[in-house]
């Protein structure tokens, strides 16, 4: 059948492997590129839909497989890169020129760990080598200089032929805007409608954001008018819910799951957060402080599927206050573990929704 071993060859064998959460041919979406053949050694570039692929090593595993079948073949290379797919364009909402996907991360009430979760599922994310923005939307509380370390930074107003523009402030290899930034820390935040979604619209289109496989933009609490004005100002391509194991907090989110919907924004997902506790002095203990299986139970209930359980662990909170993520701070405990694979997660969730 294979009497010469050539690129035609290798991408016929390669045909039949699947892209796992796509389920369709590797060569047909083209992701396998520039296949070079030299005497018995096969070589080729596996071109990922996000550098944060939570299943890189089987796909590569399920390439070598295929590719060792030809007669001939003694060695098989796979170079592996990502080109973050864009997002599919929603109706009357603008794009952000080079970025590719806006997230939305929010809750029905605050202090659920929105902002906890938006920022170290962006620093996860840029860990994996993809290029991330974090918009604190959070007009009214913006914690996410604080979370990211960024408390004292000053950010850069340039005027430029196009008007004012931004400079984003960065830290753990993450871009970040906040209302923080731009209003005395002290002073209570009086706020009107129309004022949002002009501030909204600044952060979006008068940053300097470059080029961004993912703009995460952490949401003010709530299901209100704010929110609206928001989550139709901002041209998201799903959203995360997070919410405790609380019985209130699932009430909320079930409004929130309901917002997105009307909207056609898709739910990537539910976050449970503070799903049990762990003491540092015995990290090997769990406590259900509040019930248990609310997360699973709502996300089943709601047919959105459960990204992940975060549980409440006190160096949490440290890393929150301190500026240091716990996925930068103790990249190995519990918390930090469930954070970065719900960033995976909501990765591979975007690629289905962006390819599809
Ligand atoms: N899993 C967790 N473990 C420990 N503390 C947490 C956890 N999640 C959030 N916190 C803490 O709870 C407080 C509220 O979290 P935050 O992320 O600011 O919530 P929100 O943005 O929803 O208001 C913060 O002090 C934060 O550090
Ligand atoms: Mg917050």
């Amino acid at each position: 059948m294979y009497d010469v071993l050539d690129s035609r060859s290798v991408l016929e064998v390669l045909q039949p492997v699947q892209d796992p959460e796509l389920r369709k041919s590797l060569v047909d979406l083209n992701m396998i590129r520039n296949v070079k053949i030299d005497g018995g050694k096969v070589s080729f570039t596996l071109v990922l839909t996000t550098p944060a692929c939570p299943l890189r090593e089987f796909i590569v595993e399920d390439c070598e497989k295929a590719v060792k079948k030809l007669p001939g073949v003694t060695e098989v290379n796979v170079e592996v890169t990502a080109e973050t797919p864009q997002q599919k364009s929603l109706p009357d909402r603008t794009g952000v020129p080079g970025v590719k996907n806006i997230l939305a991360v929010s809750s029905g009430k605050g202090g659920v760990g929105k902002s906890t979760v938006a920022v170290n599922i962006a620093v996860a994310l840029a860990q994996t080598g993809a290029k991330v923005g974090l918009l604190d939307a959070d007009i009214y509380g913006p914690n996410d200089p604080t979370m990211l370390g960024l408390a004292d930074a000053q950010i850069v107003v340039r005027s430029t032929d196009k008007g004012e523009v931004l400079e984003p402030a960065f830290n753990h290899g993450v871009k970040l805007v906040s209302m923080g930034f731009l209003i005395d820390r002290d002073q209570p935040v009086i706020w009107r409608g129309p004022m949002l979604n002009g501030v909204i619209r600044q952060f979006l289109y008068q940053v300097e954001w470059g080029e961004l496989d993912y703009l995460i933009v952490d949401m003010p609490p709530g299901t209100g008018d704010a929110q609206l004005t928001l989550t139709q100002a901002v041209p998201m391509s799903g959203a995360v819910i997070v919410t405790t194991p609380q019985t209130v907090a699932l009430l909320d989110s079930r409004k929130g799951l309901k917002m997105f919907q009307q909207l056609n924004i898709e739910v990537l997902g539910i976050v449970e957060n503070m799903s049990y506790f762990i003491p540092p002095d015995m990290p090997d203990k769990q406590y259900d402080i509040f019930g248990s299986g609310g997360g699973s139970k709502t996300a089943a209930e709601l047919g959105v599927p459960l990204l992940g359980c975060i549980p409440l662990e006190i160096s949490t909170r440290v890393g929150g206050d301190n500026g240091v993520p716990i996925v930068v701070a103790d990249p190995d405990s519990a918390s930090a573990k469930a954070l970065k694979a719900i960033a995976l997660a909501i990765a591979g969730k975007v690629s289905v929704a962006a390819l599809t």
